[in-house]
């Protein structure tokens, strides 16, 4: 048994896996910049009250899943568990509230949770935050940002499923309606439901319990609890959604666990019905900046977790123009020989070189069945004759055909076969 494998709910990653994250990372960060989003890096590590103050003492994020340190008497920090919060702190600090500020971030976050596939301790979210505007446009400007994400993947139109939860009072007053309704029903909740009903019963709604959800089935309509400008307002925001013609269902019971949203939050889910299958989630937050400063900024934004949308996706998307030559020495005798072969090829922009089979002793085959295996375009074989000559058997992977190059002509060779320029 391995005397150390990782921390559980966390993992190693490594190639082709990480060559796939670094192609799908590349996409997320291009459609961002290309809508002006710049990146913020925060650290990893944030104090323990502003997740607190922000997301909630009482939701199941701070009160279950976070990964905390006391590094003295009264400090108490913790791994940051999402990136909102942190990007609303950096923007406090930098006085960065006059005008809008559009900020991406990709990077590792940590929640306790119970690991199961799509659900990790340590999973990685790219998102983007939006500072200084009240403006539903700028939701439907995410929502076609998200879209151009999803085409840029190939995958099929994301449906997004929205809905409108009032300003923070609307919200609080419905919460009581809420209330009354589900202490008709305490039989069925068991004591961590009644305590989530008594503090805060919008997180009953995010139960996935059988017996509890039929019982949300019947609760109010929270439409029916907002002022008719909110209404209104959400009525305007899905006519626009309309008219650019982005997918949407209205979902009344999506209320998202965190404390600091309102008015619209959303969430698209995987085509795949199972349990962790919400791929991107987000809304306005137009509270949380001045629970962290003493200014009024109004936000907006989403996150989206990279492992359940990589697991959306076909990656052999990435691969597609991937060009590379397979260096094949097969005598130990000829390996000085076969590096200035490689610094030939290596000097050759746009193709990736393998190199090998240096320091053993190499059999032809097994080395071409390797090449083959990686999907090589060609393979550049160094035997006693290539040594003897000063060239290489330059082998075409497709064709199978092969012709002696001679080290001076190689560059030449590889514009020829790449169609491009050095
Ligand atoms: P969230 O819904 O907590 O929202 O997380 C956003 C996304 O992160 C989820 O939809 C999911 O894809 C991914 N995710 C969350 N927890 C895990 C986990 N344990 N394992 C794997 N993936 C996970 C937020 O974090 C908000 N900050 C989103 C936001 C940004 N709202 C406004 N701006």
């Amino acid at each position: 048994m391995n005397k150390f494998p990782p921390i559980k709910g966390m993992h190693d990653n490594f190639s082709p896996k990480t060559d796939q994250l670094r192609s799908l990372e590349a996409i997320l960060i291009n459609s961002a910049e290309k809508l002006g989003y710049n990146e913020v890096r925060t650290p990893i590590l944030e104090n323990l009250n502003l997740f607190k103050k922000t997301i909630g003492s009482d939701s199941d994020i701070v009160e279950k899943e976070m990964f905390t340190f006391n590094t003295s008497k009264d400090d108490v920090i913790a791994l940051r568990p999402e990136g909102t919060c942190a990007t609303a702190r950096f923007v406090a600090n930098n006085d960065l509230n006059d005008q809008i500020n559009k900020f991406w971030y990709l990077g590792p976050f940590f929640r306790h949770e119970r690991p199961q596939k799509g659900r990790y301790r340590q999973f990685h979210q790219f998102g983007v935050e939006l500072f200084g505007s009240k403006s539903m446009f700028y939701e439907a400007e995410l929502f076609l940002l998200i879209n151009k994400i999803w085409k840029n993947l190939d995958l099929q139109v994301p449906t997004f499923e929205v809905n409108n939860i009032g300003t923070y009072r609307e919200r609080e007053e419905y919460s009581i309606k809420l209330k009354d309704f589900f202490k008709k029903h305490l039989e069925s909740f068991d004591e961590n439901t009644q305590k989530k009903m008594m503090s805060n019963p919008l997180r009953v709604l995010d139960s996935k319990d059988p017996k509890i959800k039929n019982i949300i089935d019947d609760i109010p309509i929270i439409e029916n609890y907002l002022s008719s400008k909110t209404n209104d307002q959400f009525k305007i925001f899905l006519e626009t959604l309309d008219t650019l013609g982005v997918k949407y269902k209205i979902n009344s019971h999506l209320v998202r666990g965190l404390d600091y949203y309102n008015d619209i939050v959303f969430e698209i889910k995987s085509r795949d019905d199972h349990t962790q299958n919400t791929i991107c989630a987000g809304g306005r937050y137009d509270g949380l900046m001045s629970i962290i400063s003493n200014k009024e900024v109004p936000a907006i934004g989403f996150a989206i977790g990279i492992e359940r949308l990589i697991n959306e996706i076909n990656t052999s998307i990435f691969n597609k123009n991937k060009k590379s030559i397979y260096l094949i020495s097969l005598d130990p005798e000829y390996e000085s020989f076969s590096l200035e072969i490689l610094k030939v090829l290596y000097d050759f922009d746009g193709i990736f070189v393998i190199n090998n089979s240096l320091g053993g002793s190499s059999n032809l085959k097994s080395q071409l069945k390797k090449a083959e295996k990686l999907d090589t375009n060609f393979c550049v074989i160094i035997g006693r004759d290539e040594f003897e000559s000063r060239s290489v058997s330059f082998k075409n992977m497709n064709t199978r055909k092969q012709e002696k190059v001679t080290i001076d002509a190689l560059s030449n060779k590889l514009k020829d076969v790449f169609n491009e320029k050095s």
